[in-house]
Parts: structure tokens; C-alpha cells; sequence
């Protein structure tokens, strides 16, 4: 018999793959795809419905379809025998002597007995990716956020993974902004530190301001652009000095949250902006529309029914994002030489990566071997409901809302222990935590609302709660004297039904990380972290751990440290550290 697969999930489908292949050939072979974790867990572990459909496309009743399946399955190696319920469906249930091996399996090694992907792919992740000379908000926030926690379960899965911060570091604010400080800050292009970036947000803003009225004035922008592009040193010092203040300034929020990213700015493929155009008029793919230089896309209307046009070279000469996009395309297919490009930015970029990707794709720059996709995500809503906004109606910057978020836990944590000292990594922990699971457990294409008060609640689906399951089972410990580490490989024995749910919920580990690998959706693994606290509590609320006779001694004792272990490593490739204590 071969080993069975670290995600069970995929050991049945595959399992019901061949013996569908043998019992019915071809068709037979989708019964793989459609066996899922059991809803109902009085019926069994795993279900598959694929009887029910498969049994229309051939004519023949489900449950003989499902018989005739099973007397060609094996799973006799870690399932119990599998029943045919209802009109036709296929439930299967884990052994327990299976389930004590596999937690064993998790128990030995550093990687909870999840080996990395025979065959790694190189994955370029793009996100975070803020403007300069503008403050970073929230919706920056949801990127870096997310996109972090993507890098970690694809680096968990022995990928290689490039993190890259496609900062807005080029084009027409430069031009407006250098222009502005020529009268207001001369200094401030010519030295280092001569603004604060509050400043520079300020200082954008009138600059954007006098772009909008002033002709005059949007025609020396035009050509302060012109000489960056060009290469003219002053205008290219003033450049480098704004992008160091703006890098300086994102830096400690990178660094409060502990997230790691390479700078590769949209000024980097400056070089290689003339070839897109030019490489595309070969290719017979531009027509010039109005004067600017486009690509008209298949299946993008407008509302007459005519396809819309992505606009690569402006009627003025000059490149935009999608040239860009295009470039960093091109570079990251052909010198990074990824097989998969991942860019995390909001819900309202995705008609943007939609075109550049069909683009790409037509000019053959995006090989069907390299996946390219866009991940989504919606709005933060003020708990108005409404976009996040401060009471002056301005959008929040990212630091003060971190600040918040650190006072709001320290005053939390205080009202739980009067009159001592606050542990102030303990409150940044809580309060880091707090705010990333508050944006990760949400599925991301939705908008949420953020609420200090329920992120750093210990009720609910949040990281309090979760640091809490934590921390009780190093609570078990130190009470017993004893270290997790020291423990013997648990012989496990299952007496009482809160046991054998918590170990059944355990070794899903690897499925869903594979699911949060393949579907990058950071919310799976927020809600099965979130229920394996719950049913941790549920099992360590009904049974005595200690002072329970062995065996069940050290078989509590192991599902005790296995949980904490899943839940610090899962923490973990959510960006978030576990505390000892609270
Ligand atoms: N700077 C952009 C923004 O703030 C996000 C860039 C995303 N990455 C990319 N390759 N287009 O919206």
C-alpha cells in the first residue's frame, strides 16, 4: 500500500479518481472532484455526491452507481468501511487507529508532518505596492496584509517566492510635486529630510490642486516630467530625495507589522517601456485611437457594444500603469523566469490586470505555462458602515491607526490587570495580531467593517481568542512542571466524542493549507484555526488533562500540545506571534 497523502482530501479524491476511471472509464474519473469534508459530522468525516451526477450523465440509478464504485475503492487503510446514505451519496469515516498515526506523523519533525511540494514553483507576489508622496491608508493596509500571509503558506509549501513592492514611484505627481516645491520648498530638492512626509501628503495635495486650475502651471509639470524621464540630474535628485522620505516613512509600518518586501518601483521598468509599445506595433496589436496608442480588447465592451481599448502610449507620448503592468509582465516571465505572478491590490484594479492580462498573453509574453492572477479584495468600512474616514472626513493614515490599535489594547489589557505595569511587546502583540486577523479571517472579496472593539474582543472569531487557546495549553505546562517538548510520542486513545472531533479537526491541517494555496483565500485558515480553538475548549472544558489516569494522561497531554503547536504555526504563516501569557 502507498503512503497516504498529507491531505486526506486529496488521498480520497485521488482514490475515487481511479476507481471511478476503472468502474465507469473517462467520465468516471471526475468522481475525484467531488468529495468534500463532511457538513454533518454524525454521518461521517468525508462525503462525495458524485454518484448523484454521475449516475444522470450514464442513465442508471445512484446507488448502483455508487455500489459498483465501491467495489472498486479502497480506502480499507485509513477509512472505515464507506456507507451509502440517501438517495446516493458516499460518506466515509477515519479510522482511529489511522487518526492516532497521523497525529503521531504531526507530532514528530518541525513541519507538523506536512512535506514541501515535490516540484516548487517561482512565484512573483506583488503587493502592498503604496504610492510615494502619498501616506499610505488602509486599503494598502488590506494588500500588505493579505498578500504577507499568501508569501508565508507559499513559502510553507517550499515555494519560492518573490515579494515585491510595486511602489508608485513614477510619472505625472512627480512632475506636480517637484514643480510645487520649486516655489513653496526649494530646500526640500536639494536635501535630505528637509520634509516630513505629513508634509509631502499636504504638499501633494496643493500641487494636485494647482494641476486642476492652473494652465501654467500643468504646463511646467508636463516638462518637469519630461526632464525625469530624461535623466536631467536635478529634476532626478529631487525624485530620489521625495522617494527616500515617502520609503523611510512606509518602512516603519513594515517594520511594525513585521512584514518583509523587496522595493521594485514602477520606475525600475522605465527601460523597458519604449520596447512594450513598439514590440506590440509589430505584432500588428496597436491601433491609435484619439491620438494615443492602444490594444483593443476581446470580450471588454462599452455601453454602444464597441471593445474598449487599453491605452498604452497617451496621445501626449507618454506611458501609463498598463505600460508598465506590461513590462513588469514581460520581465518577470522572462528574467525572473516565474511560473506564477500573484498581484493583491483592490477589487477595483481587476478589469485593469483583466486587460493587461489578455494583452500579455496575445502578444505571447504570458505563456499558458505561467498562471497569471489577480487576487481582490474589497473596501474598509467605518463602523458607520461607510468608507473608512477620520472625523474630518480624511482618509486615515496607516500609522495612526496602528497607534490606535496599541493604545486601545494597552487600555484593554490594563482593565484586566489594574495597577501593573503594561507588557508592552504583550499589548503590540495583541494589537498587531488583533489587526490582521480582524482583515484576514474576512472573506476577501467582501468589505468590512473595522471595529477596534471587535478585533480585540476575547469572544468571537478573533486573534485574542485564538492567542487565548494558546495560551491556556502553556497555562497546562506550567502547572503540570512539565515540557511539551519533552513528551514522549503520545499514544493516543480516544474515549470521550470532544477527543476524537478535536483530532479529526487536526490532521485537516494540510488541506486547508493547500486550499489557501491554491484558492488564496487567508480566511480558510482563519476559520479552521478558529474552530480548532473552539473544539480545544470544548474538549479541555469536559475532560481533566492532569490529573487524568494514563493513558489517557499523555494522550490528552499530546492532543494539548499538537493543538498548540497547529495554532503557533498557523499564527505563524498568518503574520501573527503567540504570546506565552495574557
Ligand atoms: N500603486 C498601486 C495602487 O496604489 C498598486 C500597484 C499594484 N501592482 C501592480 N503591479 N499594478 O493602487
Amino acid at each position: 500500500m502507498t503512503a497516504i497523502a498529507p491531505s486526506l482530501l486529496q488521498e480520497l479524491a485521488s482514490r475515487l479518481e481511479w476507481a471511478g476511471a476503472k468502474t465507469f472509464g473517462a467520465v468516471g474519473q471526475t468522481l475525484g472532484q467531488t468529495v468534500t469534508p463532511a457538513k454533518d459530522l454524525r454521518f461521517g468525516d468525508y462525503q462525495c455526491n458524485g454518484p448523484l451526477t454521475l449516475a444522470k450523465t450514464l442513465g442508471q440509478k445512484p446507488r448502483e452507481v455508487a455500489t459498483a464504485l465501491l467495489a472498486a475503492l479502497d480506502v480499507a487503510d485509513f477509512c472505515e468501511a464507506p456507507t451509502i446514505d440517501g438517495p446516493g451519496f458516499l460518506n466515509f469515516r477515519l479510522k482511529p487507529d489511522f487518526l492516532a498515526q497521523r497525529l503521531q506523523t504531526m507530532q514528530r519533525g518541525d513541519r507538523l508532518g506536512i512535506p514541501p511540494v515535490p516540484h516548487p514553483q517561482k512565484i512573483i507576489l506583488d503587493f502592498s505596492s503604496p504610492n510615494i508622496a502619498k501616506e499610505m491608508h488602509v486599503g494598502h493596509l488590506r494588500s500588505t496584509i493579505l498578500g504577507d500571509c499568501l508569501a508565508r503558506v507559499l513559502s510553507f509549501w517550499g515555494h519560492e517566492v518573490l515579494r515585491l513592492n510595486h511602489v508608485g514611484d513614477w510619472g505625472t505627481q512627480f512632475g506636480m510635486l517637484i514643480t510645487h516645491l520649486q516655489t513653496t520648498h526649494p530646500a526640500a530638492l536639494d536635501q535630505a529630510d528637509a520634509l516630513a512626509l505629513g508634509d509631502l501628503v499636504a504638499l501633494y495635495r496643493a500641487a494636485k490642486a494647482r494641476f486642476d486650475e492652473d494652465a501654467a502651471f500643468r504646463e511646467a509639470s508636463r516638462l518637469a516630467v519630461v526632464d525625469l524621464q530624461s535623466g536631467e540630474p536635478m529634476a532626478r535628485l529631487a525624485w530620489q530625495l521625495l522617494c527616500e522620505q515617502s520609503r523611510r516613512e512606509f518602512q516603519k509600518i513594515y517594520d511594525g507589522l513585521g512584514v518583509h518586501l523587496t522595493e521594485r518601483g514602477e520606475s525600475f521598468y522605465n527601460p523597458y517601456l519604449k520596447a512594450v509599445v513598439q514590440d506590440l506595433a509589430a505584432l500588428g496589436l496597436l491601433q491609435e485611437d484619439q491620438g494615443a496608442q492602444c490594444v483593443f480588447l476581446e470580450g471588454f465592451l462599452n455601453k454602444e457594444g464597441q471593445p474598449l481599448p487599453l491605452i498604452v502610449q497617451k496621445s501626449d507620448g507618454g506611458y501609463n500603469y498598463a505600460t508598465t503592468d506590461l513590462a513588469a509582465v514581460r520581465y518577470r516571465v522572462t528574467q525572473d523566469r516565474a511560473q506564477r505572478l500573484i498581484y493583491v491590490t483592490d477589487a477595483g484594479q481587476a478589469d485593469h490586470f483583466a486587460a493587461v492580462f489578455q494583452v500579455a498573453q496575445r502578444a505571447g509574453w504570458l505563456p499558458p505555462t505561467v498562471e497569471a492572477v489577480h487576487v481582490p479584495f474589497g473596501l474598509v468600512l467605518g463602523e458607520d458602515g461607510k468608507k473608512f474616514r477620520t472625523r474630518s472626513g480624511d482618509t486615515v493614515s496607516l500609522q495612526s491607526l496602528l497607534d490606535e490599535a496599541i493604545a486601545r489594547a494597552a487600555a484593554d489589557w490594563q482593565s484586566r490587570n489594574p495597577g501593573q505595569p503594561v507588557p508592552e511587546e504583550v499589548v503590540r502583540t495583541m494589537a498587531m495580531g488583533a489587526i490582521k486577523y480582524a482583515d484576514l479571517s474576512q472573506n476577501r472579496t467582501s468589505n468590512y467593517v473595522f471595529s477596534y472593539d471587535k478585533m480585540l474582543s476575547l469572544q468571537g472569531n478573533t486573534a485574542p481568542y485564538l492567542l487565548y487557546a494558546y495560551v491556556r495549553v502553556q497555562g497546562i505546562g506550567r502547572k503540570g512542571d512539565l515540557d511539551f517538548a519533552q513528551l514522549a510520542d503520545g499514544l493516543f486513545t480516544f474515549a470521550d466524542e470532544t477527543e476524537i472531533t478535536l483530532a479529526k479537526h487536526l490532521v485537516q491541517l494540510p488541506e486547508v493549507l493547500m486550499a489557501v494555496a491554491s484558492d488564496l483565500y487567508p480566511n480558510r485558515l482563519c476559520q479552521y484555526l478558529f474552530e480548532l480553538s473552539q473544539k480545544f475548549n470544548q474538549f479541555y472544558d469536559r475532560l481533566p488533562v492532569l490529573a487524568a489516569p494514563e493513558p489517557e494522561r499523555a494522550s490528552r497531554l499530546g492532543l494539548c500540545d499538537l493543538t498548540a503547536k497547529v495554532l503557533r504555526q498557523g499564527l505563524e504563516l498568518l503574520g501573527i506571534s503567540v504570546l506565552e501569557k495574557m
